[in-house]
């Protein structure tokens, strides 16, 4: 299948095309590198053997969309890209509306001229706000508390709508948990810029010396050590997360919305505790305030994804450490040399 991966540069999106190049897709990433870099195509290319076809360019431009489906021949799109920061969606939401909102519409244009209807969509758990059950399945009720998760739920209701005006769409809507780690290799993962905003990312750089220590948002939610407790997936389970939802949707049409989670979940002071075992290095905390719009736990009913898509997250949280522990190293080397 010739799938197109925008935001494919990026952490999710780069992962997501090594497991769909060694599967024997031909992939071609489209992205602004707003929030990434081109040099993460050699490390692709050291990693598959093989060049990844990149175009530049932004998903608001519906004229070099519609040119890359057709010269690609693509058959289907994986939808990355799009802002991801809470906090910063709250100071910018045009930013966030204008990016993710107005750019799936652009690519819903672009695919419909040349019939390309096939989609699959990073969606997040964030479309659940405040958990009324646990764990969250598809069917509980969604909300949102911010821009960003706004834009997500907007996207979602648009899709279905599309699907709803036309029988020949298959649309899935994957809804991430927590993603961590990163790819076995070393070679890629999650590199954000500035301060991080993540648990995983600001950890990692604890244990490597770059920050004095990590701040933990509360300890005195209803969890049994107080801290938040999240479902972490690590890159690559969620990866093949998204070639199960391709083979779903050869066979599948309409709209469909789908967890990606492991249907466990870990406290920060767990997530501390794993990332020193895995890395052999401290990481130094102290309690703070709870961030504002944090909820105490949030984890996935794996249920949907294993029934439909016969998928399961299968590495551990121990792999989930070890390998943003190998990914944070080698990122200290390659600055060095
Ligand atoms: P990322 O920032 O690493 O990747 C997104 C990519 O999209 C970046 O490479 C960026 O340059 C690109 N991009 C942004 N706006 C664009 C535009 N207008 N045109 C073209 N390219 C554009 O983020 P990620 O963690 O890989 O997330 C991928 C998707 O998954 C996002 O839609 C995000 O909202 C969603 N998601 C992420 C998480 C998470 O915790 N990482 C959780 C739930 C959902
Ligand atoms: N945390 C800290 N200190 C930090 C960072 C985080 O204690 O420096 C805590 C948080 O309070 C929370 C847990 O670690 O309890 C995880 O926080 P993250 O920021 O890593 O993840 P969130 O669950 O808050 O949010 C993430 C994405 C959202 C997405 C959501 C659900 O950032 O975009 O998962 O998919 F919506």
């Amino acid at each position: 299948m010739n799938v197109l991966l925008t935001g494919g540069t990026g952490y999710i999106g780069s992962h997501t095309s090594v497991v769909l190049t060694e599967l024997g897709h031909l992939v071609v990433l489209y992205d602004n590198l707003s929030n990434s870099s081109d040099l993460v195509l050699h490390k692709l290319a050291q990693i598959t053997g093989q060049p990844i076809p990149f175009v530049k360019g932004d998903v608001r431009d519906a004229e070099l969309l519609t040119e890359t489906l057709a010269a690609y021949r693509i058959d289907a799109v994986i939808h990355f890209a799009g802002l991801k920061a809470v906090g910063e969606s709250v100071e910018k939401p045009a930013d966030y509306y204008a990016n993710n909102v107005q750019g799936t519409i652009s690519l819903l244009q672009a695919m419909r001229s040349v019939q390309v209807k096939t989609l699959v969509f990073s969606s997040s758990a964030t479309v659940y706000g405040e958990p009324q059950y646990l764990p969250l399945d598809e069917s509980h009720p969604t909300s949102a508390t911010n821009p960003y998760g706004r834009s997500k739920l907007h996207i979602e209701e648009m899709l279905n709508d599309m699907a709803a005006s036309d029988p020949a769409w298959r649309m899935a809507c994957l809804r991430y948990f927590n993603p961590v780690g990163a790819h076995e290799s070393g070679l890629i993962g999650e590199n954000p810029n500035g301060v991080p905003n993540n648990l995983m990312p600001y950890i990692a750089q604890v244990a490597a010396g770059q920050r004095a220590e990590l701040s933990v948002f509360g300890d005195d939610y209803p969890t049994a050590d107080g801290t938040g407790v999240r479902d972490y997936i690590h890159v690559m389970d969620l990866a093949e997360g998204h070639a199960a939802a391709l083979a779903f949707l050869s066979v599948t049409t309409g709209w469909h919305a789908i967890n990606l989670g492991t249907g466990k979940g870990y406290s920060v002071l767990d997530m501390v505790q794993a990332f020193e075992n895995a890395s052999g290095q401290q990481v130094p905390y102290k309690i703070v305030a709870r961030r504002a719009g944090d909820v105490a736990a949030c984890y996935a009913d794996p249920k949907k994804a294993s029934e439909a898509l016969n998928w399961r997250a299968t590495r551990t949280l121990d792999d989930m450490c070890a390998s943003t522990w190998r990914f944070q190293q080698s990122q200290r080397l390659s600055v060095k040399s």
